[in-house]
């Protein structure tokens, strides 16, 4: 019998049905794009009274099209770390209250583990460990040497802002919409990715596995805006935007490439896993594609709409589950790092 899962760390309501041989028998996802687009941000109490709408119907509806009655589930699966604490608590609630009811397991899943789940969810059996994990996304950018689905240890990550924030920050420079990644992809196209040189800081470091992005961040607001120019200076247009927006994407890439090879060289792993809303890149996939090719690295990254948040991810509590083990409903979420603060525009 099937699990369910359920995933509301942060701005995205999901839920999916994924049976014992991680197959996916549905995945729904409510976005809350919309509700923030105006603040260009995460608002913690919109996103947890969006949850709180949005949650029964999006169960609902995962369960319906899994073709499995609620009656046919064997578990409950939630991400309760990391996250917006009111977001995750809508989650837990909602996954507490399914398995009371039911009678069955609850179990606890770590969302960045969850993110390079997908990989194994998308790729089977070529997902082996021990692996090199990325995982880019509006909170967190991150390598990890992966010794198991649930044993991550981290290598490194951003000093400051997240790759997928940083996209958002300078879409917000640019004029262009929320969130920012597939408006900057889109602004890039036709444009001259060398026609900026724009910072990498710390990629020529080999001793660091760390990568900073807000200097970066910096760059592009002056070159949009030069010191001592008036404060209403327009956004670029057409083939200035696309240049500018390119510039920026490679460099973006470039500095998640750089210590991508740096963590393979030193693990020495053949398997690189990517996750993370920043993984739907195509930039980044070329990349990644080309840097596994002269590496000679398995690199696993998953269709789209396994990048970003969603509930399929969550078939990684299958793991513990098969182990026996059950959280129990004593279960509580673990907030960690504060996306809000760490997603604030800025
Ligand atoms: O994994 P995710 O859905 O949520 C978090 O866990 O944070 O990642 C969302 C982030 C946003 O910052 C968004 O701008 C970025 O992923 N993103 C992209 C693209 N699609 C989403 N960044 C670059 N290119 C994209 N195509
Ligand atoms: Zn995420």
């Amino acid at each position: 019998m099937p699990l369910l899962a359920i995933e509301t760390t942060c701005d995205e309501t999901a839920a999916a049905v994924i049976d014992r041989s991680r197959r996916v028998l549905s995945s729904v996802v409510a976005s809350q794009d919309e509700l923030h687009a105006q603040w260009r941000g995460v608002v913690p109490e919109v996103a947890s009274r969006a949850h709180v709408e949005r949650i029964v119907p999006v169960i609902d509806e995962a369960v319906a099209r899994s073709g499995v009655g609620r009656a046919g589930l064997e578990a409950v699966a939630v991400a309760v770390t990391p996250g917006l604490v009111g977001s995750l608590l809508v989650g837990l609630s909602a996954a507490k209250g399914i398995a009371a009811v039911l009678g069955c397991p609850l179990i606890g899943y770590d969302h960045i583990a969850a993110h390079l789940y997908a990989c194994r969810l998308a790729h089977g059996e070529r997902m082996t460990y021990p692996c090199v994990g990325l995982v880019a996304s509006g909170g967190h950018t991150s390598l990890f040497h992966v010794h198991s689905p649930l044993e991550l240890e981290r290598l490194g990550g951003t000093i400051d802002d997240a790759a997928g924030e940083a996209f958002d920050k300078a879409a917000a420079l640019l004029g262009l919409g929320y969130p920012g990644g597939p408006w900057m992809e889109r602004a890039a196209i036709g444009g001259n990715p060398t026609a900026h040189r724009f910072p990498r800081p710390l990629a020529n470091d080999r001793d660091r596995l760390d990568v900073s992005f807000s200097g970066l961040k910096t760059a592009l607001r002056y070159r949009i805006r030069p010191p001592g120019a008036p404060a209403d200076t327009p956004p670029p247009t057409g083939g200035e935007m696309a240049d500018l927006a390119a510039s920026f994407q490679q460099a973006v890439v470039e500095t998640i490439i750089a210590k991508v090879e740096l963590a393979l060289a030193r693990t020495r792993c053949r398997v690189l896993a990517v996750g993370g809303g920043v993984a739907a890149n195509s930039a980044l996939r070329e990349a990644l594609e080309r840097l596994g090719r002269k590496r000679r690295v398995d690199v696993l990254v998953p269709p789209r709409e396994l990048c970003t948040d969603n509930a399929a991810m969550g078939g990684i509590a299958w793991e513990r589950l098969e182990r026996g083990e059950d959280d129990g409903l004593e279960l509580d979420v673990l907030p960690g790092t504060d996306r809000s603060a760490a997603r604030r525009a800025s």
